[in-house]
């Protein structure tokens, strides 16, 4: 794992006291046709940087992304606003939104946050413009990077102003999210368990196969485990699967068998002729789906199965609802899995939006251990690759590490 200074190392040193901190946070929330937030768990989990450089006498400036606007065109859904109206109500403070700030030209007090509008909304942002970095750099002492959500985009608030910021380092939040994606794949307490879920395999299958060489047991679902089970010769009816992918699932099962580890292949499986909220679901042997069934959960024989290996897991990782759990008749199985990973001893980590939603439908976000609050980024992180926003903060910290008197305390 990367070295990486954070900011709580930055606090205890004394170096954040009366400075300018430019927080780049992921506030990308779900807002509903009225602009309402549906969702501010990324608000609630950014907060407590935002906190502690306050509380340490920093003047604040706290920037995010919402949704994917077109750079130079400003429209009202695109704006922070209600975002900010939310932080505020959190921190139980005011905090100013600025509409065009690059230039720098307002005021900050220490003590006080204001917050900086949409930054996709500046002109070269998506693309790291070097000019657009290096001008929101200029405007801090130090930078902050707390958007775990967005650490796999390459841009100038999430890459740039790294490269160009007099001192930089990783957010409370940025710093969890890390620590527990590792704690789950360097050095886990085995069995170590990993259910990956999805409708397709190619949309996964770099993370499969980067699992696949480190997992004990690989837990498919929905349609990927479809293309597995026709790997593993069995009828699926006319499920959604990839049959192109039939020989790669092959060489995942192999590669998992050569080390004594396994991706367990559904016994039974929950059926209907249409995917329909009236639907009429019923359980049967993995061998007999009929040509014009559709696979819409795992049956609960597996199960059983799955959530006795749970059971004896040492680390878990979730990504992915095992069936169709928006509907009744085909969530007992993502409710089945939910519960014993909830109920297991097991280190658990669990991340993406549909996993996410599968989990509060359950009710047992308190007893996952961690529950990450990236999308793309947790996937990423899974597949094994470098996350850009992670990488250049790990090189200036080796910078920092090597001529400690260049940094501008
Ligand atoms: C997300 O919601 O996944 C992050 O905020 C990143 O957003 P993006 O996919 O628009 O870059
Ligand atoms: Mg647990």
């Amino acid at each position: 794992m990367e070295t990486i200074v954070t900011l709580g190392e930055l606090l205890a040193q004394g170096a954040i006291a009366g400075k300018r901190v430019l927080i780049r946070a992921d506030l990308n929330v779900p807002l509903d046709a009225q602009g309402e937030i549906t969702d501010d768990t990324r608000i609630r989990a950014s907060a407590p940087a935002i906190r502690q450089c306050l509380d340490a006498g920093a003047s604040v400036m706290v920037t995010s992304h919402l949704g994917r606007p077109v750079e130079g065109e400003r429209a009202l859904r695109d704006s922070l606003a209600p975002v900010c109206r939310r932080l505020s109500e959190l921190l139980g403070q005011d905090v100013r939104l600025l509409a065009h700030w690059t230039s720098g030209q307002f005021a900050v007090a220490p003590g006080q946050v204001v917050m900086l509008e949409n930054c996709r909304l500046n002109v070269g942002e998506s693309k790291n413009s070097d000019t657009l970095a290096r001008a929101i750099a200029a405007l801090c002492d130090v930078y902050v990077n707390d958007a775990f959500g967005t650490a796999h985009r390459k841009e100038a608030t999430t890459y740039g102003v790294a490269q160009y910021a007099p001192l930089v380092c990783a957010g409370p939040l940025m710093a969890a999210e890390i620590e527990a994606l590792h704690r789950a794949l360097d050095a886990p307490r085995r069995p170590l368990l990993a259910i990956v879920a999805g409708s397709k395999v190619s949309t996964k299958l770099t993370i499969l196969q980067s699992l696949a060489s480190k997992v004990d047991q690989l837990i498919v679902g929905g349609g990927i485990a479809n293309t597995f089970m026709l790997a593993a010769g069995l009828p699926i009816g006319k499920s959604l699967a990839e049959p192109g992918l039939v020989e790669e699932a092959r060489r995942i099962i192999d590669t998992m068998r050569a080390r004594g580890a396994a991706v367990p292949i559904p016994e039974d499986v929950v059926v209907a002729k249409t995917l329909s909220a009236d639907a009429e679901a019923r359980v049967v042997d993995a061998a007999e789906v009929a040509e014009d069934d559709l696979i819409l959960d795992i049956g609960p024989r597996t199960a059983e199965k799955l959530a006795a290996q749970i059971a004896q897991a040492g680390t878990i990782v979730w990504n992915g609802p095992v069936g169709v759990f928006e509907i009744e008749q085909f969530g007992q199985g993502t409710r089945a899995l939910a519960e014993a990973i909830a109920a297991s001893r097991a280190f658990s980590v669990a991340g993406g939006g549909d996993t996410l939603a599968a989990i509060a439908r359950y009710g047992i976000a308190d007893r996952i251990d961690y529950i990450s609050t990236g999308g793309g980024a947790f996937l990423e992180l899974l597949e094994g690759k470098t996350l850009p926003a992670l990488a250049i903060l790990a090189h200036r910290t080796a910078q920092s590490m090597l001529a400690p008197e260049s940094e501008a305390f």
